[in-house]
């Protein structure tokens, strides 16, 4: 029989260093380890880089067709009519882009961004086999065959009635310069709501909170500005609130509004503006966690940052925390949203109607610190890629039956005529490897990457059913 021996010496590597060897060992085989795991995260983004659909691809079977790239090959046309020899030799030709043809209303591509009334969407017609696509661009009717008024929206699942409301600027009104060097404006008409059960046919409930036509000295006075409301739930106080961004023409009073009603259909009563934290607000999104906390994020110190922080239990005002997130990036039009416990953000850059390139944004905890993983666009052709498929990013929403796969909401700005401006709606996915080397986690892969992918049309697969929310 074998006798345990109780004053066996312990397995050590033998050394006589004694215990400082082992530590030592400890280390060593920790750093190799880290080194093999650093290599293989090198390895994956190469990978991602060649094979990078293979790379991007999420779980989700049904989506598989969404993620694959479409192409556009879209030509700028030829400038028009001939330049005398002494003016192109005064003033050289300058090389047009596609985003100057996006924000020329006479460019003959005009219909590539903007097509007409002839292709709009209807969801009333028998569109056959063309019956819940979705067609970025087009312009897309309501239940009565009104274009969808709700910019800069967002999009609330209601659990008592088990629909979907989206709401967004009203914006039918003649745009006008308020003065020669001011942005293109629509008086204030107030925040649309339309319902929708299926999130493609969607009916008009109106407008839910209302300009005030008369009181000069209201926030909502039509000759001030109302931007991307969002509303959330409150199950304690059983109150539907709206947060919106508040301003006077000229964008100095940067401002929240805060209204409140008893039904997602309103109407909604305006409860005050201020400015959150004492600082500057513009663009602005809420985000209501699994928890229940609620936060409000927006841009501040003249655009240069974001700033989040909790609101109050009952989502009427901000608490006294707050974080300072992507500081000197020059980041707006936030869209929150979240995944395996990680949150994810879209953000565009500030170049007021026009368009440019968004980021994705990604963070462990809500209050930072958030990191920023690059472009999200996928497909299209460069210029597509580099201006949002020439849209900004408003709002993302979850697809509870998918998870990781949720819809990017967009708005394509007409800043000729602000009332035609259109919906860019994509496949959001959540899967794979992000494309550039993160600041704070030394190479290795803590997230995966946000995908947006371009298509001419797309719908959601099969087995969605906007009844599936849970
Ligand atoms: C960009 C913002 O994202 C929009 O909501 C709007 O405020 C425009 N700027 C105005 O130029």
């Amino acid at each position: 029989m074998r006798m345990r021996n109780k004053y066996r010496k312990p397995t050590r590597l033998s050394c006589n260093a004694g215990s400082r060897c082992s530590i030592s060992a400890v280390v060593w085989s920790l750093i190799g380890c880290l080194l093999i795991l650093h290599l293989y995260s090198l390895v994956h983004q190469k990978d991602g880089m060649g094979g990078e659909i293979q790379f991007r691809m999420t779980h989700q079977p049904q989506f598989r067709e969404l993620e694959e790239v479409e192409e556009e090959n879209i030509q700028i046309p030829p400038p028009r009519g001939k330049r005398s020899p002494r003016a192109a030799k005064r003033r050289p030709k300058r090389t047009t882009t596609l985003v100057d043809e996006f924000l020329d209303e006479n460019s003959q591509l005009r219909g590539v961004f903007f097509p007409d009334e002839r292709t709009a969407v209807d969801p009333m017609k028998d569109l056959g086999n063309d019956t819940f696509y979705y067609y970025p661009g087009r312009i897309w009717l309501d239940t009565d065959g009104n274009p969808i008024q709700a910019h800069g929206g967002g999009i609330l699942y209601d659990e008592k009635t088990r629909t979907y409301y989206w709401y967004g600027e009203y914006k039918d009104g003649p745009t006008y310069h308020a003065h020669k060097k001011g942005a293109a404006r629509v008086d204030i008409i107030g925040v649309g709501c339309y319902s929708s059960k299926d999130l493609w046919k969607w009916k008009n409930e109106g407008v839910v909170l209302l300009a005030e036509e008369k009181n000069e000295t209201h926030d909502l006075h039509k000759s001030n500005v109302l931007e991307r409301p969002k509303v959330i739930y409150n199950q304690k106080t059983g109150k539907y609130v709206m947060w919106m961004h508040v301003d006077d023409a000229n964008y100095t009073k940067a401002a929240v509004g805060v209204a409140i009603s008893d039904y997602p259909t309103g109407p909604f009563d305006y409860l005050y503006s201020k400015r959150p934290h004492g600082f500057e607000s513009r663009d602005m999104t809420i985000f209501k966690d699994d928890d229940g906390m609620a936060y409000l994020v927006y841009s501040s110190e003249d655009n240069s940052e974001l700033h989040i922080g909790p609101l109050t239990e009952d989502y009427l005002d901000v608490t006294e925390t707050m974080r300072r997130i992507l500081v000197g990036q020059h980041r707006e039009a936030p869209a929150l949203f979240k995944h395996d416990e990680t949150y994810y953000m879209i953000t565009s850059g500030c170049t007021g109607w026009a368009p440019n390139e968004a980021l994705a944004h990604a963070a462990e905890s809500i209050m930072g610190p958030w990191e920023t993983m690059g472009n999200p666009c996928i497909g299209g052709n460069k210029m597509f890629r580099l201006t949002t498929f020439f849209a900004q990013s408003t709002y993302v929403v979850p697809l509870p039956s998918f998870p990781g796969s949720f819809i990017f909401m967009a708005d394509r700005w007409n800043p000729a005529d602000l009332r035609d401006s259109r919906y860019v709606w994509l496949p959001l996915i959540i899967g794979g490897p992000v494309d550039q080397p993160l600041d704070y986690n030394f190479g290795f892969p803590l997230w995966s990457r946000v995908s947006i992918y371009w298509h001419r049309k797309w719908k959601l697969p099969q087995g969605w059913s906007g009844l599936t929310w849970m």
